[in-house]
């Protein structure tokens, strides 16, 4: 089935392109958060001005013209309101005018049934890390197929902490990949660490990291503040792995890029002879490859939506939705 993915939960417009679980197609174009992060109409004005060009640029990449599309995919939740909307309503359109079946996806769910089917898990604990979601996952079957959440942030998500910590000390890109290069140079300070049970917080970390801002060098701050957030996941992750006698770890979402979290999570893995992947860095970042491989297979089993209930939900939490 040839099946179209549109993702713009935040500041990424993706559109991906599937054939029987295989990519065609994965394009995309970012709204350029600068130093001010994002601000929500405007990054849905981005999207909606570039939105024609990524599915044009997608439907040459997969070298096919747009009437030979079999379904539609879009990104229902969660996410930034506006920006939903701007995907939602491009995939609706598409369905109407060739009066295809269309799905809503979870893009949670996404991430981590694409990182799934990457490192190859048969019934893996998920580590979900991006800006707004830190959750640590897994599929159950009652009351109904879904994923359940064992653990998650009392707060804010992980990325988020680690951009809004960059745009606190004035880094360019204000982003957590920025703060994970200036991190290879520091030292650590001791910080704020809350983890309860399988439940983690980040808001008292970031604030005491940002107190420390220009008393400290921005080196140690960025070193101390992501080895303290990635040991917390890791402590975490650890316990769900040990209480549900799990055998596979996969990581995914925006953070899941960050090579040291992998090396401390594939760390744990070795300690207790666990199996532990991810997907490649594309899949990490929002995409809309992942929304269309979910996408086709909701369609194959008959799991769509008539087009006047495909809405957005900006909480769409994963354990509300049904994988297929
Ligand atoms: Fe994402």
């Amino acid at each position: 089935m040839l099946v179209i993915g549109i993702e713009s939960s935040a500041h990424t417009f993706g559109v991906g392109i599937v054939s029987d679980g295989k990519v065609l197609a994965n394009e995309k174009m970012m709204y350029d958060v600068g130093t001010h992060g994002i601000i929500p109409v405007k990054v849905a004005e981005t999207h909606i001005k570039n939105s024609a060009a990524v599915i044009q640029s997608a439907l040459d990449k997969a070298g096919i013209k747009i009437s030979e599309l079999e379904g539609v995919g879009y990104t229902k939740g969660p996410g930034i309101g506006p920006c939903l909307q701007v995907g939602q309503i491009a995939a609706k359109t598409i369905a109407k005018r060739l009066k295809l079946k269309i799905a809503p996806v979870n893009h949670a769910v996404a991430h981590a049934e694409i990182t799934k089917r990457e490192g190859g898990f048969k019934d893996p604990i998920i580590l979900y890390v991006s800006g707004g979601n830190s959750q640590i996952l897994k599929i159950t079957d009652k009351p109904f197929r879904h994923y359940h959440i064992l653990g998650e942030t009392f707060d804010i998500g992980v990325g988020n902490m680690l951009d809004a910590f960059a745009r606190e000390i004035k880094l360019k890109p204000a982003w957590g990949s920025t703060v994970a290069k200036l991190a290879m140079e520091g030292k650590y300070i001791e910080m704020p660490y809350t983890v309860k049970g399988m439940d983690f917080a980040f808001s008292g970390l970031l604030t005491y990291a940002s107190e420390l801002a220009g008393k400290a060098k921005n080196e140690d701050l960025c070193y101390s503040i992501q080895e303290t957030s990635f040991a917390m996941l890791c402590e975490a992750t650890e316990r769900a792995l040990l209480l549900t006698n799990s055998r596979e770890l996969g990581v995914c979402g925006g953070v899941a890029q960050s090579n040291r979290l992998k090396e401390m999570l594939a760390s744990v893995c070795k300690e207790h002879r666990m199996k532990f992947g991810f997907a490649r860095n594309e899949y990490n970042a929002d995409n809309g490859a992942m929304i269309a491989f979910v996408a086709e297979r909701m369609l194959e089993k008959g799991s769509h939506q008539p087009l006047e209930k495909c809405d957005v939900q900006q909480r769409y939490r994963i354990d509300r939705a049904m994988v297929y």
